[in-house]
């Protein structure tokens, strides 16, 4: 979770517990830089987190979004010279990777929301990599952060989870067997429970639920968003949106989106992140010279962490996050997951 809401000290508890750890690439060279009072690049940033997450050992991942374009390379290398164990690749197409992941021993995971991302993403490993993918992601339409769904597609039932789930999962299965993780909207034990046991997946991936613990790296204001939300304050926006162009699902009550909306916001785009179209369609960095209508995906987030106050926060969740009402640490909410304490059968046990 993106930006510095996933950073070593959380990835380092999940992994302890026997989860995967996830470190967000996203800004990470900006936040590192900060931290340690040296100016480091992505690839150094990401080593330094990826080496820091594993001092307890457990597996940790590493989610690079495509869309980082400046920093996607870097970030895969220095993750990789950090001996992270997964590279979870998602918001664009990850049909280029560097040549020096051929022979890293590293997860290749794609996130995908269809199973035409998913074949297309197989097809060009196997011509490239002479590899599958090692597992999939499959993030369903209440996921927090940026959307694979148009805004008219995410209220169709054929898009619910539960109905983009089989496809892949037959995919998958006839294609190397690799695991399907489910993503989107997953709270509580019994959901993982139903997912592992009976709906077929391998794994699932959450995020909301860790964003909300003592050992993430939100802000308080951010906690305390997430703890008083109702669900009619948790929308999908696109108009002002992110400027990707993807749909975004975030609290309204935030404070950069409310100024987006009465178009009070400076344009303060410098951190050129990410790529987004212009008039003719091309992909182009965010300039704080542009005069734009959607709100600026960077530093609103770099503020959500509590990095900068220079612009106001958006906070990004997934729809379920009003069931929020108290911040655990990572070990309490891994003891419910798990079911310890508990006699019912876990994920994974034959009920
Ligand atoms: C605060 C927050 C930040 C997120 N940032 C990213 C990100 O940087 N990259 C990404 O691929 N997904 C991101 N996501 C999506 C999560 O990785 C996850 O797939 C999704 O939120 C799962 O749904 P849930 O929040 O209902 O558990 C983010 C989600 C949240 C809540």
């Amino acid at each position: 979770m993106g930006i510095g809401i996933s950073l070593a000290p959380l990835a380092r508890a999940v992994a302890r517990r026997g989860g995967i750890g996830t470190i967000s690439s996203a800004g990470l060279h900006t936040l590192v830089s900060k931290r340690i009072g040296r100016r480091v690049d992505a690839r150094e940033a990401a080593a330094i987190e990826v080496a820091e997450a594993k001092q307890d050992g457990g597996f940790i991942a590493i989610n690079i979004m495509v869309a980082l374009h400046k920093t996607f390379t870097r970030s895969i290398l220095g993750a990789i010279d950090g001996g992270v164990n997964a590279l979870i690749l998602g918001a664009g197409l990850p049909t280029t990777l560097p040549e020096e992941v051929k022979t890293a021993p590293v997860a290749l995971i794609p996130i995908v929301s269809s199973v035409k991302a998913l074949k297309i993403i197989h097809k060009r490993w196997l011509e490239r990599y002479q590899r599958p993918p090692d597992a999939v992601v499959l993030e369903g339409p209440l996921a927090g952060g940026h959307l694979g769904f148009t805004l008219a597609d995410l209220q169709k039932e054929e898009f619910r989870l539960e109905n983009l789930f089989p496809p892949i999962k037959e995919f998958a299965q006839k294609n190397g067997d690799y695991p399907v993780i489910v993503a989107g909207g997953i709270y509580y034990r019994e959901d993982i429970v139903r997912w592992i046991n009976e709906l077929g997946a391998d794994g699932v991936q959450m995020g909301t639920r860790f964003a909300a613990t003592v050992e993430s790296g939100a802000s308080e204001e951010f906690k305390k968003a997430i703890l008083n939300c109702r669900p009619e304050d948790i929308i999908v926006s696109d108009k002002p949106g992110s400027p990707c162009g993807l749909p975004f699902r975030l609290l309204k009550t935030s404070p950069g989106y409310q100024l987006a909306l009465k178009k009070a916001r400076p344009p303060k785009c410098n951190r050129g992140y990410v790529l987004k179209k212009d008039a003719e369609g091309n992909f182009t960095v965010c300039s704080a010279k542009d005069s734009c209508d959607d709100f600026c995906i960077c530093n609103v987030l770099l503020s959500a962490h509590g990095y900068t106050d220079e612009e106001a926060p958006i906070f990004t969740v997934g729809q379920r996050a009003y069931l929020v009402d108290r911040i655990l640490t990572v070990d309490e909410l891994m003891d419910e997951l798990l079911g310890v304490n508990e006699s019912a059968p876990g994920p994974g046990t034959s009920a």
